[in-house]
């Protein structure tokens, strides 16, 4: 022992202790702040952006509407309007996005077009609407087959996919949206029905040769809008030739559309007994061979090979009941 030296060692041990204890205090709070920072770290990047991406994985996007005009042979004008269904647990925000669309039966999944989407606020029931953007074909091939699927088929499907940013307050979360969306499609144009054959005879024959007007309707089951332009198509009853039809400025909408066709009978059939009896007779079957359609003086050959291939269509003249043919001389057009 020295003693004198006692106090002091005391003095130091007590010293070391207070330190330490001062030390464990800081200890404690720095744990306890990285504790809480990392708890707050786990759901700010770990349950939130899972949370995030569930809700946008389970979401569920139904297309209302889309319209496809102006078409060209590389781009195309499109309108969509769409509605997501997602249940949002926090109040967020997704930042503007470009949707890809591939098609589901591409192995390659490449994007043959894309469409961008302005900021959404997240809801249990968002609404996209877009219209009027002009869209690039990025793959011709992909978009023909798309283009036929929406002309030919009932039922198909588009994938769409994404990598929208959402905000949730100042923090944002990049999540992976990709979605398979159910589309019905023209089913064939299934259903055209055509009346009011009226004879163009003697000088009411038009300029441009039709001499036989008829009105149509055009059923789209679809939700699609297409422009399709000048629509050429031939036709025919069974085996026999009736010469072609023309469209002008055709627009296919939602529903029934009724349309003007402008006919060129093949001269030789125009006089004849038998032909003006077949116009007054009901339910006449009638062959028709989409030949071509032209949108400002060009073939728009994504709209034109689909629709060839799909031919021929069928139309019923003069559905249910026979008419009186109607028939206008020169000047009694009104
Ligand atoms: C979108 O909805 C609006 C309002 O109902 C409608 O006017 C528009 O034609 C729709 N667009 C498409 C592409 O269906
Ligand atoms: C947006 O689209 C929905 C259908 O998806 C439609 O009901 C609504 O009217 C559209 N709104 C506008 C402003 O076009
Ligand atoms: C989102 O898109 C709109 C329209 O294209 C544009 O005006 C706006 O600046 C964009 N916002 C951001 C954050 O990019
Ligand atoms: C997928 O991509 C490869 C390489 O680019 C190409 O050779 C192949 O033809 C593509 N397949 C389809 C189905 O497009
Ligand atoms: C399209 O699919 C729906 C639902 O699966 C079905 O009810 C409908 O008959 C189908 N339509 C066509 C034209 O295939
Ligand atoms: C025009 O056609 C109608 C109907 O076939 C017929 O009744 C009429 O006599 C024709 N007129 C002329 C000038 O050929
Ligand atoms: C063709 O149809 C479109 C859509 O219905 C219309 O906006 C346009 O004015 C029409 N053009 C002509 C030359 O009739
Ligand atoms: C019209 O004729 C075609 C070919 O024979 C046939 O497939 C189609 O069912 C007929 N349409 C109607 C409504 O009878
Ligand atoms: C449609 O195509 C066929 C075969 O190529 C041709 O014989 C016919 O003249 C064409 N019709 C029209 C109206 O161009």
């Amino acid at each position: 022992m020295y003693p004198g030296k006692g106090p002091s060692l005391d003095g130091r041990k007590h010293g070391v202790v207070k330190r330490n204890c001062t030390r464990r205090w800081w200890f404690w709070l720095i744990f306890f702040v990285i504790a809480n920072v990392a708890i707050v770290v786990g759901i700010v990047c770990g349950v939130i952006p899972i949370v995030a991406q569930n809700s946008v994985t389970n979401a569920i996007v139904r297309a209302d509407g889309i319209a496809i005009t102006n078409p060209s042979d590389d781009r195309i004008t499109l309108a969509m309007n769409a509605t997501v269904f997602a249940h949002a647990p926090v109040k967020a925000r997704f930042a503007n996005q470009t949707f890809e669309m591939y098609l589901p039966d591409d192995k390659n999944q490449t994007t043959f077009m894309t469409l961008d989407v302005g900021e959404l606020e997240a809801n249990p029931t968002m609404a996209i609407n877009v219209t009027g953007a002009d869209t690039n074909i990025l793959n011709k091939e992909i978009y023909q087959t798309f283009s036929k699927q929406v002309l030919s088929k009932g039922n198909f499907s588009l994938v769409i996919r994404s990598k929208p940013i959402l905000k949730v307050g100042s923090l944002q979360y990049r999540v992976n949206f990709e979605k398979t969306v159910q589309l019905k499609g023209f089913n064939g144009l299934r259903g055209i029905t055509i009346t009011n054959p009226t004879i163009l005879n003697g000088s009411a024959v038009m300029e441009d040769g039709t001499n036989l007007l008829t009105d149509g309707v055009i059923p789209n089951p679809s939700s699609f809008t297409m422009q399709i332009g000048d629509l050429t198509a031939d036709i025919s009853i069974d085996t026999l030739k009736l010469g072609f039809s023309v469209i002008k400025n055709l627009t296919l909408y939602p529903g029934d559309n009724a349309v003007k066709i402008y006919n060129h009978i093949n001269p030789e059939l125009m006089g004849l007994p038998m032909f003006s009896a077949i116009l007054d007779q009901p339910n006449v079957n009638i062959t028709l061979a989409i030949n071509s359609t032209i949108l400002n003086g060009q073939h728009i050959s994504w709209l034109e090979t689909p629709l060839r291939e799909a031919s021929p269509f069928y139309a019923i003249m003069n559905p249910g009941s026979a008419p009186a043919v109607g028939s206008a001389m020169a000047g009694g057009l009104s």
